[in-house]
This record gives structure tokens, C-alpha cells and sequence, in this order.
């Protein structure tokens, strides 16, 4: 829960009563669903993407990356999403892209993995994203030394702040040795909000800051790159392609209430929808009518002045109409309440209350985490079906037991249940449950470690992992640190060998 929130209780794991091998085969959660024209999941059990940071720094898969997603595999979920994946052929640190043709071989070994390891049970998909330019806070010397653009309004604040007029015409470096000295209460007289906040938090784009022009441009250039980047999607061997429309990124921030543009791309909801509509078609036009392309977005951007939940239904219907194969519905995960970070450090959308309700931890409201987010998928379904549409509807946020599952289906309050950090803790979950042995599921105690890591873009992990390390395996292998094991423990039904399984 985001510091200075009133309500700090800690919630217990919420009991766990696990199926029979019989009654988890009559269950809805492990029942097929058809998802787009052409293609059946096999169970309604679903990872959604999660980012690894285990790509080279030039976005390519490793064996680290395959190691990630085998073991996702090995637990045979009906439907398992790739992490977030650049469409631009630009660098990104250690994230997967998919911006140009020289990324196919890798993603197609990691198709061909997923397929192996999960015994061709598992439907996989690849999340796409776009974002815009995030820099790390930086030491307020090189800000005012360097960064800060010295303008002549920025000049009309200090004389106006000093009463003296000689600084209408200083030089720029007067300017900056006078910011260099400056105290904080000149600097916060004299800065800008945005220029105030680049110091703060690091200099950060929005999509309505028009006056740039590679984002007047993004209308005209988003379109082909995500059409070209689930094109490459099919070409790998992928089952479908998820668009990243939820979250800090570029997608979601054009679908926000906060999005100003007054080029028809902002403003009312008709225009904020209108780039994602169109990047939805063109992408459809690049794939064909029988690939599956879904979308993830925000039920509500927990932020003040954002998007909510009628917004979100509205879109949902949009989407619909636009022929999107299902919709993921996410909520928060918004810079725009994040938690000032160090210097150095870059701003993380996860950390204010928006990042709460994105990962809800057991540390919450009277509400707890388990489940918070189900209500929104499930108004965004009803107003489908109202709609007459059939389009499935995928739900995430504090899903840990079978239970929990079965009665989100029963309800109607979506079609598929999806687990993140459950599934981190033990990706074997779908499958112990299935054949009936759930009593052994290693369960997430939701208190965020594995965020924490994700933050400072170090190899995810889970600290249950570690519980279970046998020195002497020779399989093991270690994170980059040299501290943490880098994949679950390996796991197979009683009397079953586990042969040479990746550990
Ligand atoms: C380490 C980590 C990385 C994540 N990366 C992504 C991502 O790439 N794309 C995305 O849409 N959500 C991402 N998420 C959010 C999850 O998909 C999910 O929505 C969230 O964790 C809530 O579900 P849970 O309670 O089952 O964990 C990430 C979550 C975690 C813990
Ligand atoms: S690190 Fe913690 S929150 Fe993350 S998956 Fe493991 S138990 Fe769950």
C-alpha cells in the first residue's frame, strides 16, 4: 500500500481448499474456451505478461529468457503472455523487442520452447508496447550544469523572483551557476512545474506534449510500428499478440482523461480512443482476420483527473467493435502518483497508489488484496454481453486459490482467470491442481519482493525459490548476483521422474 495511506492492515492468505483430480477436470477454470475466430485455449488458466529483465541489452532472447518461460510452460497454463516487447528498434535496457525482422530466430526458439516444455498445451502470446522517454533523477548539479534548458522565460522568473532586471539578459551560464546555488525555495519559485519535477523525479514525456515533434508525430507512426511488430509476432510462430494499452505507456496515457492533445487525439473520449482504434485496425489489417490480437487495459487509472471505470467500459466496447479477440483488464500502475525516486534512480509506476492497486500486496484497506480488481472486468463483460458481444474477458490482481477462480466463472464476472505472482511463486500451480495435487501449490505471500527486484531492473525472482536450494544439484543456476536461484524448483506428480528438467 502506498505510504501515507490510512489503512495499513495486514490480510491473511485467504484459506485454500484444493480440488480433487475429478473435480478439477468437471471445473470451469480448466475448461477450453475459443478465444478469436480460429483458436482454443485448452483451460481458462492464464499468466499474464511479466517482465524478467533477462533479455541481452539489445533485446534479444537469452537462454535465461527461455529458461523463464520453460518453466511457466512446464506448468501448462491454457494461456501464457511474453512480457511487455518493444516495437521499436531502439535500446531499451534488457527488455525483449520486436522491432525489426533480426529479433524473429530468438522469438521463434522461445515459441518453440513453450511448446515443447508445456507439451503443446499452452496457447502462447506476446505483449507489444510503446513508451516514451523516462530519464533517471539526476544529481541537481548536472540538472542545473547541463540539463535545464535556459530559456528567457526561464530568465523572466529570476528577475522577477529577484526583482532585478540585469537577469532578463544573463548568460546561460550565469544562469546555471546562479541555479547551482540556489536555495530551495528560489528554485521552487523560479522552475516550472515540469522543470521542477524533471529535477525531482527525472525528466519525463507525456503524449500531449505536442511541441515535441516525435509525439505530435506518434498518431501518424504507432499504427505500422505495432501492425509491423504482430506481423513479426505471426512470423515467430506466436499464437496471438496482446497490445500493452494499460499502465504508464504510451497507449494507455493517449486513452487517459489526462491526455490534453487538441490535434483529435486527446480530449473527449472519442478522440482519446481514436489512435488506439487505429493501431487496432492496422494491426488487424497486418495479420489477417484469424489471428488473435488482444488488448490489456485499464478498468480504472486510480489517479486524479484519469480515466475510470465508465471510461474503460466505454473503451471495451470501442474495442469490441474494432474486432479485438479479448480484452485483459488491468488497473493503476501510473507514474503520475509514483514515489519520488533516488537520484540515479529512474521513477517506478508500482509505487504510489495507482502501483498498489496495480500489485496489490497483504499489507491494504478493510478490502485486502485478493481479487480487488474483479469487479471491474466484470462491468466491462456485462456491458459486452448488454452490447451482444462475446468477446472473452480476462481479469488479474490477487488471484491465489481455485476457489477464488471458479467463483469469478461462475459469477460471469470474466472468462479466463489470470495469476502473475502466483504463478512466479510456483509455476506449477495449473498443473498441481489439475491432477489433484494442489496441497503441494507454493503459495505467494503478496508482500512484493519480486516487485522490488523488478524495480531495479535486476532478474525477477521469487524469495520462496530459495527456500529450496540444493548446493550440490548441478542444474542449478544462480542469478546474476549470485544470491538468489534464477528458476523454481523443479516439480513433477509423485512417482513421476523429473529426468533432466531445467531447476
Ligand atoms: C515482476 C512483474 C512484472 C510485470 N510485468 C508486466 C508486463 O510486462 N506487462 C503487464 O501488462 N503487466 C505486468 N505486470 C503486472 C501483472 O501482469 C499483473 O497484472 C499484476 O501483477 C497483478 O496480478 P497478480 O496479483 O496475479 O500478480 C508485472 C508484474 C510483476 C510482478
Ligand atoms: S516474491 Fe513474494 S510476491 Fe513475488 S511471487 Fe514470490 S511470494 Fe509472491
Amino acid at each position: 500500500m502506498a505510504s501515507g495511506d490510512p489503512q495499513r492492515i495486514r490480510h491473511p492468505l485467504p484459506p485454500a481448499r484444493w480440488p480433487s483430480r475429478d473435480e478439477a477436470a468437471a471445473a470451469r477454470w480448466f475448461s477450453p474456451i475459443q478465444i478469436g475466430q480460429n483458436l482454443t485455449a485448452r483451460e481458462r488458466t492464464w499468466v499474464p505478461a511479466m517482465v524478467p529483465w533477462r533479455a541481452t541489452d539489445d533485446g534479444l532472447v537469452t537462454p535465461e529468457v527461455l529458461d523463464w518461460y520453460a518453466r511457466f510452460a512446464e506448468g501448462q497454463p491454457g494461456v501464457l503472455v511474453v512480457e511487455a516487447t518493444g516495437i521499436r528498434d531502439v535500446a531499451s535496457g534488457p527488455l525483449l523487442r520486436i522491432g525489426d525482422d533480426r529479433f524473429i530466430p530468438g522469438l521463434r526458439r522461445l515459441v518453440d520452447t513453450v511448446r515443447e516444455r508445456s507439451q503443446g498445451r499452452t496457447r502462447l502470446f506476446i505483449q507489444v508496447i510503446d513508451f516514451v522517454a523516462v530519464r533517471r533523477r539526476p544529481e541537481p548539479e548536472k540538472f542545473f550544469g547541463r540539463y535545464l534548458a535556459v530559456t528567457d522565460s526561464l530568465r523572466a522568473q529570476i528577475a522577477l523572483g529577484l526583482d532585478d532586471r540585469r537577469w532578463l539578459g544573463a548568460s546561460d551560464s550565469e544562469v546555471r551557476e546562479f541555479l547551482v546555488g540556489a536555495d530551495r525555495v528560489t528554485i521552487e519559485t523560479v522552475l516550472n512545474d515540469r522543470e521542477l519535477e524533471a529535477l525531482d523525479y527525472g525528466y519525463r514525456e507525456r503524449v500531449w506534449d505536442t511541441h515535441l515533434d516525435h509525439i505530435r508525430e506518434l498518431p501518424r507512426v504507432l499504427p505500422a510500428l505495432f501492425a509491423e511488430a504482430a506481423w513479426r509476432a505471426r512470423e515467430a510462430g506466436f499464437d496471438g499478440v496482446e497490445l500493452h494499452y494499460a499502465h504508464a505507456y504510451t497507449m494507455a496515457s493517449f486513452l487517459s482523461r489526462l491526455n490534453t492533445r487538441t490535434d483529435g487525439y486527446g480530449g473527449p473520449r472519442e478522440h482519446r480512443v481514436r489512435l488506439p482504434l487505429e493501431t487496432l485496425a492496422a494491426v488487424r489489417e497486418r495479420v489477417g482476420g484469424d489471428y488473435v490480437v488482444g488488448i490489456r487495459y485499464l478498468g480504472d487509472d486510480v489517479v486524479e483527473g484519469g480515466s475510470g471505470l465508465d471510461d474503460a467500459v466505454w473503451f471495451g466496447l470501442r474495442f469490441a467493435e474494432g474486432g479485438v479477440d479479448y480484452l485483459s483488464v488491468s488497473k493503476g500502475g501510473r507514474f503520475e502518483d509514483a514515489k519520488q525516486p533516488k537520484i540515479g534512480e529512474a521513477v517506478y509506476p508500482y509505487t504510489g497508489r495507482s502501483g498498489y492497486e496495480c500489485m496489490p500486496t497483504v499489507i491494504s484497506d478493510e478490502r485486502g488484496p485478493f481479487g480487488r480488481n474483479v469487479p471491474l472486468a466484470a462491468s466491462i463483460r456485462r456491458a459486452l454481453r448488454d452490447g451482444g458481444w462475446s468477446t472473452p474477458v480476462v481479469t488479474s490482481g490477487g488471484i491465489t486459490t481455485f476457489d477464488q477462480a471458479e467463483a469469478i466463472l461462475r459469477n460471469g464476472e470474466a472468462d479466463c482467470v489470470a495469476a502473475a505472482r502466483q504463478t512466479l511463486a510456483d509455476p506449477d500451480w495449473f498443473r498441481k491442481i489439475r491432477l489433484g495435487y494442489g496441497a503441494q501449490v507454493r503459495r505467494c505471500e503478496f508482500t512484493n519482493y519480486c516487485e522490488g527486484l523488478d524495480q531495479r531492473h535486476k532478474q525477477v525472482t521469487c524469495k520462496l525459490w530459495d527456500r529450496q536450494v540444493d548446493p550440490a544439484d548441478p542444474t542449478l543456476r544462480l542469478a546474476s548476483d549470485g544470491r538468489r536461484r534464477l528458476s523454481a524448483p523443479g516439480w513433477s506428480p509423485p512417482g513421476e521422474d523429473a529426468g533432466a528438467r531445467v531447476v
